[in-house]
């Protein structure tokens, strides 16, 4: 069976653990698509070009241990405003979502672009002081030393970044379904998309 769900949404609304919570229910496998940017942004400033990066990218790329800095994050962010660094990365995520058993991607352009006909399609999104407390306090745990203000206004930036580029811009697909997570504990919002999933499946006839 192919089943593929697309989960779009700006930096820190919880799309990352509603992914990874809706793979594990149903057995899906997911790929965090923000990576393969990191993982260009990384190499980038390495000093490499970063489309040549993104056209050689290799699975070791992607278990670096600095793509979850905010240096990495900035950087992902220009390099995916490059057209051909997109244009290098659709085959492998296009692949990733075709696989038998079923598959969870979550990003910025997934529903847009990248799966424009996935089975299920979810926006997640919460206020920028909401998400900028959550990421503020898991970069703390990691023992990245940063204030508050800063993290707000390095997502705000990159938030104007990714939804101002011409090419996938970050925005919901017309036939998303949106999971505000300003005010919905991680459960409540994680049963949301699970529901949103099953209903879906159900309408899929099995063989
Ligand atoms: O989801 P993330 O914060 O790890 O993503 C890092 C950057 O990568 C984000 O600011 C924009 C870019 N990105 C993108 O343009 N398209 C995607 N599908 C995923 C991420």
């Amino acid at each position: 069976m192919r089943f593929t769900v697309a989960i779009d949404g700006p930096a820190a609304a919880g799309k990352g653990t509603i992914s990874r919570a809706v793979a594990a229910h149903f057995g899906f496998a997911h790929l965090d698509t923000g990576l393969l940017y990191r993982a260009v942004g990384a190499r980038m400033l390495d000093g490499l070009d970063p489309v040549e990066a993104a056209r050689t990218l290799s699975a070791g790329d992607l278990g670096r241990s600095d793509l979850r800095r905010p240096d990495v994050a900035q950087a992902a962010s220009r390099v995916a405003a490059i057209p051909e660094v997109r244009a290098a990365l659709v085959a492998f995520q296009r692949g990733f979502a075709g696989r038998e058993g079923g598959a969870v991607l979550d990003g910025r352009d997934i529903g847009t672009v990248i799966c424009p006909d996935a089975a299920v399609k979810l926006f997640v999104t919460a206020s920028d002081l909401v998400r900028a407390g959550r990421r503020h306090r898991e970069l703390v745990e990691t023992g990245v030393e940063t204030g508050f203000d800063e993290v707000l206004a390095e997502m705000r930036e990159r938030d104007a970044r990714d939804s101002a580029r011409a090419e996938a811009p970050l925005r919901p697909a017309g036939d998303a379904v949106v999971i505000d997570t300003t005010e919905l504990s991680i459960e409540a919002a994680v049963a949301a998309a699970i529901a949103r999933v099953e209903a879906q499946l159900a309408t899929v006839p099995r063989g």
